[in-house]
């Protein structure tokens, strides 16, 4: 089970993740009693509720508050069950990263440490589903991605950059994308010359629609967790449409344990791997590959990378006609 670490500068994307344990420095911060004796008693209720029912979203979760919700619909119809209630989750996610620095060390929540491990954790999995998916690895493609939730662009500027020969941004707070704009610049970044940040953003994901066959990659990190169930859906759904043939989405999250954990202070919900999976074949997508984040600090939630496809096919066929090279995806 997974539990919010109430420790000072705790990440709010990055968390704790013991096992009724806390992180090392976490021990000389006098936790308070009723801490521990919460998490025996959430334990005990999630491998309850585990071995009943086998959907993930009929599984109990909690909130930051040690609030337990039986199910994932009865926390979402308390925080999002209408149009109120939901204009207010969204607004409050945004306020809460309005207020914070326009910083790697900001975006990761204070876990700045982490960003080369991630980024090198992430290039491998896209050598792999560049290699497996275009012919000649893409190299001989105009390569074009989307970096969702982009925050200042620490993704794009130190990976994506250096793959594809042109990478958009979408990012909802505009003091982070005016660092992505002015960091991306092309005196600012070193990435080979014709490759480019094209287009940046300033919407969120549930209203945003890409443009119909723009995309090689959308990559979408540590933010799908402000989206609603059903927002998470009609966003991929909408976004398949972005995709060229042969391209993918690669989601890459935060992952609990069981059930779900709810940030009430920037309104996100990490899920589990299996809640991710049902939300997925809600989407009708194929969930071609994953692979875990290593290197990480202990102490963290697991990370896990998703490449997700609408066909099915294990390979990209190497023989694509030119009309086909020019459709867009199809739309399940
Ligand atoms: C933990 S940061 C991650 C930023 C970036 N993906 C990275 O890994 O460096 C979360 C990002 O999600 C963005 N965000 C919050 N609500 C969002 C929404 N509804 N749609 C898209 N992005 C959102 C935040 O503004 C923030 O930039």
């Amino acid at each position: 089970m997974d539990v919010l670490c109430p420790y000072p500068y705790a990440s709010k994307w990055i968390r704790s993740k013991p096992n009724c344990e806390p992180p090392v420095s976490f021990l000389s911060l006098h936790i308070p009693f009723r801490f521990f004796t919460q998490c025996v008693s959430f334990g005990r209720r999630f491998r309850t509720c585990d071995s009943v029912s086998p959907k993930s979203m009929e599984v109990s979760g909690s909130d930051s508050d040690g609030r337990t919700f039986s199910n994932a619909e009865e926390m979402w119809r308390e925080h999002a069950g209408d149009d109120n209630r939901k204009t207010q989750w969204y607004s409050d996610g945004v306020a809460y990263w309005e207020g914070v620095e326009a910083s790697v060390e900001g975006v990761l929540g204070g876990f700045g440490q982490v960003n080369d491990a991630d980024i090198n954790g992430s290039e491998a999995f896209l050598n792999t589903l560049l290699a497996e998916r275009f012919v000649d690895g893409g190299k001989s493609r105009h390569l074009v991605a989307l970096d969702c939730g982009s925050g200042i662009g620490r993704i794009t500027k130190n990976l994506l950059l250096r793959y594809f020969n042109e990478v958009d941004l979408l990012e909802p707070v505009a003091h982070f994308l005016d660092a992505a704009r002015e960091s991306l610049a092309p005196e600012n970044h070193t990435a080979p010359d014709m490759h480019k940040a094209t287009n940046f953003f300033c919407v969120p994901l549930q209203e945003f629609t890409p443009d119909a066959g723009r995309y090689d990659v959308i990559w979408v990190q540590w933010c799908i967790g402000h989206l609603t169930d059903n927002d998470f859906v009609s966003f991929f759904k909408r976004a398949k449409i972005g995709l060229k043939p042969g391209g993918f989405f690669v989601l890459k999250e935060n992952i609990a344990r069981n059930g779900f954990v709810l940030d009430k202070e920037d309104r996100s919900v990490t899920r589990s791997d299996l809640y991710f999976k049902e939300l997925f074949t809600r989407c009708g997508l194929h969930l071609y590959k994953s692979r875990d984040q290593r290197g990480l600090p202990e102490e963290l939630f697991a990370v896990r990378m998703y490449a997700l496809t609408t066909d099915t096919a294990k390979k990209a066929s190497k023989t694509r006609s030119k009309s086909q090279a020019n459709r867009p995806g199809i739309i399940k």
